[in-house]
């Protein structure tokens, strides 16, 4: 086991009020796609949840990439080592593959089984009806206009309901796929569970996120390189920050800023600053005191001491690949252990 793996474990533990004997707990289930480093992004609006929910439920984290490639079917070349990669970010920011079930979505095959069988039960009209569907078409154009695409929702869907999860944690953009997944299982109750319920219908669990935006006040996305990664080095991190945008009508220190619109002002209480200071720095920002310079080597410095532990421990965990190989096996070996009996379950409820 990777130092890092242990040192995570014994973190969590530490913060962890639960009993080691806890009662069956409800499950979480929550998977995001290998498409490459994760960012403060990720962090803020799904990953620190999903650190946090181990505390209080039994939690399923998986790597999507069967997801990953309803886009990204042309080149292949990097989702096996992007779900690596993934799987470090996670490790790095707390996720516990020993504590939770942590795996590779196509290392178990019932994924793909159970999204057959509801994709006999989802009619084509409840798929065109997620806004995302069109939207995205719209934006790729016929490079997505697959069979695999079109069934997003459904793959979804089984993900959640092969290990009977009832919490979804996920961001405001993925409520229609919720909402969805929960009509295809009332669905698949009423037609096959005579009554009773074979799966229990998931709900979403949100992050509160606030809206963060990248270094260029744009939304923050891999594709525009405006976000800083976890686990960027402390020069990536103060270069970034130098060119991130403050209000434009404080050209120089003396001129009265506004922290409201203010980018990195933004990301100041988020980075852990005390309350005091961000009272102290939305003072002297307005009366000219602060200049954006000082103001954002400080938060430079704030967001290299945050994002320290994360980065140490990516690193460890990607210094023995091997063995993060190796927890993704296990972690499907775990996970088959909850989705086989489900999948066998769904088989017999659909007379099969
Ligand atoms: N669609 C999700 C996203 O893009 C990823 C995902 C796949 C997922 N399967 C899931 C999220 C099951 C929650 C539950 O973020």
């Amino acid at each position: 086991m990777g130092s890092a793996v242990a040192e995570t474990r014994v973190i969590l533990s530490l913060v962890s009020a639960a009993p080691v004997s806890a009662p069956a707990r409800e499950r979480v289930f929550s998977g995001m796609r290998p498409t490459g480093r994760l960012h403060i992004g990720h962090w803020f609006g799904a990953l620190s949840n999903w650190v946090k929910l181990q505390e209080t439920y039994d939690c399923v984290y998986c790597v999507v990439d069967l997801h990953a490639l309803t886009t990204g079917f042309e080149d292949v070349s990097q989702i096996h080592e992007d779900g690596i990669e993934m799987l470090a970010d996670w490790i790095g920011a707390g996720v516990d593959p020993e504590r939770s079930i942590v795996f590779r979505q196509s290392q178990v095959p019932e994924h793909a089984e159970l999204a057959l069988l509801l994709g006999m039960i989802t009619p084509k009209s409840w798929l065109e009806r997620v806004p995302t569907y069109k939207g995205q078409i719209a934006e790729l154009g016929e490079q997505i206009d697959t069979y695999g695409f079109f069934g997003y929702p459904v793959l979804q869907t089984a993900d959640i309901a092969l290990y009977e999860a009832t919490r979804v944690p996920v961001g405001q953009d993925q409520l229609p796929h919720l909402e969805l997944a929960r009509e295809i299982v009332r669905r698949f109750n009423h037609l096959y569970g005579q009554g009773a319920e074979v799966f229990p219908e998931p709900q979403a669990l949100l992050t509160e996120a606030p809206i963060l935006l990248g270094i260029d006040n744009r939304k923050m996305s891999k594709s525009y390189g405006n976000a800083i990664e976890l686990g960027a080095d402390p020069d990536m991190i103060r270069n970034m920050v130098g060119r991130m945008i403050t209000d434009p009508l404080k050209q120089r220190r003396g001129d009265p800023g506004r922290p409201e619109i203010c980018n990195v002002f933004s990301y100041e209480q988020l980075f852990g600053a005390p309350a005091e200071r961000v009272a102290e720095i939305d003072r002297t920002c307005r009366s000219g005191e602060l200049g954006c310079r000082e103001h954002k080597d400080e938060i430079a410095e704030r967001i290299v001491e945050y994002l320290r532990p994360f980065r140490e421990r990516r690193e460890a965990a990607l210094a023995d690949r091997g063995e993060l190989e190796r927890v993704l096996d296990r972690g499907a070996e775990r996970a088959r252990d909850v989705a086989v009996p489900n999948m066998q379950r769904a088989k017999e409820a659909m007379g099969l």
